[in-house]
C-alpha cells in the first residue's frame, strides 16, 4: 500500500549544461517535498538526466566522445547544482543504469504481453533537437517544427507502435474522473481537446539509432528516447522490485509545458496498458524569458544558475523564482527585478523584521525570550498558517508567499504601533515584554513557512530564534500551534539575513 508522497522533475537531457529552466523545475519540486516533508508526510522525491536518444548521440558525435562519456561528464554538473541549490532529492535517476534498463524491458514486456505493440512502417518528420515527430500537417511554413523552429528530417523505417489510438476512451474518462489530473486548468484543457481530437498509434522504436535500449524481441532496434524515459519515475522507485508499490503512483509529475504532452497523455496510456496505476497528476509550469527575450544559446542569453547562486545567494534565487510569477504561467527573468524583490520583500520587510525585534529582545530583555502571550497577532498567525497550508497543497506557492509577506507586514505595523521603546521608557515592562513575545513568535511560524523555500535562511532564523535543533524535522503539526517559543530561551546577536543588492 502507498504510504508515501511522491513527486518528480522532469529528467533532463545531458547534451547540454543545466540552466534556469532546470533550476526552475527542480527547485519547484524541493519547494514541494520540503513542504510535504514539513506536513509530517513521508516523502520521495526523484530528479535524475535523460541519456539516450538521436539528441544526445548527435551532441557526442559533434565533440568526437562518446554519448557515454558525454553523459558521465555531464552528470556531475547537474548533480553539483543540485547540491549547491540545496535540492533535497532522495535519488538521482540516469536511464543509462542497469537499473533503468532492466524497469523498461519489464514494462515493455508487460505492454508486448498485453497485445498493445505492433511491427509496422514508420513515414513522418522528425525533429532531432526536440525528439518529436510531427506530420505534414503539422509543420509550419517552410516545414519547420512546430515547437523549436528548426528544420526537421524525413525519417522512414520499420517500426514498432504502440496502440496509443486504444486509450483514447480511458484516457478521456481518465480526464473527465479526475479534473484535477492535469493542472492548471489552461492545461488540462489543452489535454482534453488533444485526445478528443483523436489518438494515432505511437512509434516506439528506431532503427538510425543506436544509441538506446535495444528491443528485447528486435536488437536492431532500439527503444524511442521517450519510452525509455517516463520510465525513470519508475525505475527510480526501484520497480519492478518490490517495495516501489509503496511509492507508485506519483503524486505529482512537475514538468514545463514544452512536455505536457508525453507526461499527461503517452504515459498513463502506457501504464494502464502494464495494469499499472496512474500518476495522480501531472502539474506543467510555465517559460522563463530572460530581460524580454525568448532564451537561447544562439542569442548567448542563457542564464547560468551557478551565476545566480553565486552573485544573488542561493535563498534568494529560489525565492525569486517563486515568488515572481504564478506558478504555472510564464514569466520574465531579469536582474532588475531580482535585486528589486531582494532589496525591498527581503532585506527592507522580512530581514529588518527580525534584526529590530532581536535586536529589542536583546536591549530590553537581555537576550531572554518572554513567558507567552497572547495578543492580537496569534489570530492572525494561526489564521496565515491555515491560508498558507491551502496555497501550498494547491501548488500556488507565489500565494502563499504573499500570505506570508502579509504577516510580515502585519507585525512590522504592530512594532510600530505599540512601539516597545516607548514601553521600556516609560516602564511598562509587562506590555513591553506582551509586544514582543508576540512578534517573536510571528517569526517562528514565519521561519516555518518560509523553510520550504529558503531553507538555509530559516535555518539561520531558527538559531537566531534561540533553537540549536535543525528546523527539517519540524512539522507543522507538533510546531504550528501558537505559543512554541519556551520562556527563556536566549535569542542571539542578530546578523542580516539578506545584504542589501546594487543593480
Ligand atoms: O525535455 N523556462 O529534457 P530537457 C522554464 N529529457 N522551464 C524550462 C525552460 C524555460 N525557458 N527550459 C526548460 C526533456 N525548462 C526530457 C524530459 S522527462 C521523462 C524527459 C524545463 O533537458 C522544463 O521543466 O529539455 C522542461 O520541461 C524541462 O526543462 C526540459 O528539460
Ligand atoms: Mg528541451
Amino acid at each position: 500500500m502507498k504510504d508515501t508522497f511522491y513527486v518528480t522533475t522532469p529528467i533532463y537531457y545531458v547534451n547540454d549544461v543545466p540552466h534556469i529552466g532546470h533550476a526552475y523545475t527542480t527547485i519547484a519540486a524541493d519547494v514541494l517535498a520540503r513542504y510535504k516533508r514539513l506536513c509530517g508526510l513521508k516523502t520521495f522525491f526523484l530528479t535524475g538526466t535523460d541519456e539516450h536518444g538521436q539528441k544526445i548521440e548527435k551532441a557526442a558525435r559533434e565533440l568526437g566522445i562518446t554519448p557515454k562519456e558525454l553523459a558521465d561528464g555531464v552528470v556531475g554538473r547537474f548533480k553539483d547544482l543540485w547540491r549547491i541549490l540545496e535540492i533535497s532529492n532522495d535519488d538521482f535517476i540516469r536511464t543509462t543504469e542497469p537499473r533503468h534498463e532492466r524497469a523498461v524491458l519489464e514494462l515493455f514486456n508487460r505492454i508486448w504481453k498485453k497485445g498493445d505493440i505492433y511491427l509496422g512502417e514508420y513515414e513522418d518528420w522528425y525533429c532531432v533537437p526536440c525528439e518529436s515527430f510531427w506530420t505534414e500537417k503539422e509543420l509550419g511554413e517552410g516545414r519547420r517544427c512546430p515547437e523549436c523552429g528548426r528544420q526537421v528530417d524525413r525519417l522512414r523505417e520499420k517500426s514498432y507502435f504502440f496502440r496509443l489510438s486504444r486509450y483514447q476512451e480511458p484516457l478521456l474518462r481518465l480526464l473527465e474522473e479526475n479534473p484535477n489530473f492535469v493542472k492548471p486548468q489552461s492545461r488540462y484543457n489543452e489535454v482534453l481537446s488533444f485526445v478528443k481530437g483523436g489518438l494515432k498509434d505511437l512509434s516506439i522504436s528506431r532503427m538510425t539509432s543506436r544509441w538506446g535500449i535495444p528491443l528485447p524481441n528486435d536488437p536492431d532496434c532500439v527503444l524511442y528516447v521517450w519510452f525509455d524515459a517516463l520510465v525513470n519515475y519508475l525505475s527510480g522507485i526501484g520497480f519492478p522490485e518490490e517495495g516501489y508499490e509503496k511509492i507508485w503512483p506519483a503524486d505529482c509529475h512537475l514538468i514545463g509545458k514544452d512536455i505536457l504532452r508525453f507526461h499527461a497523455i503517452y504515459w498513463p496510456a502506457f501504464l494502464m496498458s502494464a495494469g499499472l496505476p496512474v500518476p495522480r497528476m501531472v502539474f506543467a509550469h510555465g517559460w522563463w524569458t530572460v530581460e524580454g527575450q525568448k532564451m537561447s544559446k544562439s542569442l548567448g542569453n542563457v542564464v547560468d544558475p551557478y551565476e545566480m547562486a553565486e552573485r544573488y545567494g542561493v535563498d534568494q534565487f529560489r525565492y525569486f523564482l517563486m515568488r515572481e510569477v504564478s506558478f504555472g504561467l510564464d514569466g520574465d527573468f531579469s536582474q532588475r527585478a531580482i535585486v528589486n524583490r531582494i532589496n525591498s520583500e527581503l532585506a527592507n520587510d522580512f530581514g529588518n523584521l527580525v534584526s529590530r525585534t532581536l535586536a529589542m529582545v536583546r536591549r530590553y530583555l537581555g537576550g531572554r525570550i518572554p513567558s507567552p502571550s497572547d495578543g492580537q497577532l496569534r489570530q492572525k498567525a494561526l489564521h496565515t498558517l491555515e491560508e498558507y497550508r491551502k496555497l501550498m497543497d494547491d501548488l500556488s506557492f507565489q500565494r502563499a508567499l504573499l500570505a506570508v509577506w502579509e504577516l510580515i507586514g502585519s507585525v512590522n505595523k504592530y512594532i510600530d504601533s505599540t512601539a516597545p521603546w516607548s514601553l521600556y521608557k516609560e516602564k511598562r515592562i509587562r506590555e513591553l515584554k506582551e509586544a514582543l513575545y508576540n512578534c517573536l513568535e510571528c517569526l517562528r511560524f514565519v521561519a516555518l513557512m518560509v523553510y520550504p523555500f529558503m531553507p538555509r535562511s530559516a535555518q539561520r532564523l531558527w538559531e537566531m530564534l534561540g533553537f540549536r535543533n535543525g528546523i527539517e524535522g519540524e512539522t507543522i503539526d507538533k510546531s504550528g500551534t501558537w505559543g512554541g517559543l519556551p520562556e527563556g530561551q536566549e535569542v542571539a546577536e542578530p546578523t542580516p539575513l539578506f545584504p542589501r543588492m546594487e543593480v
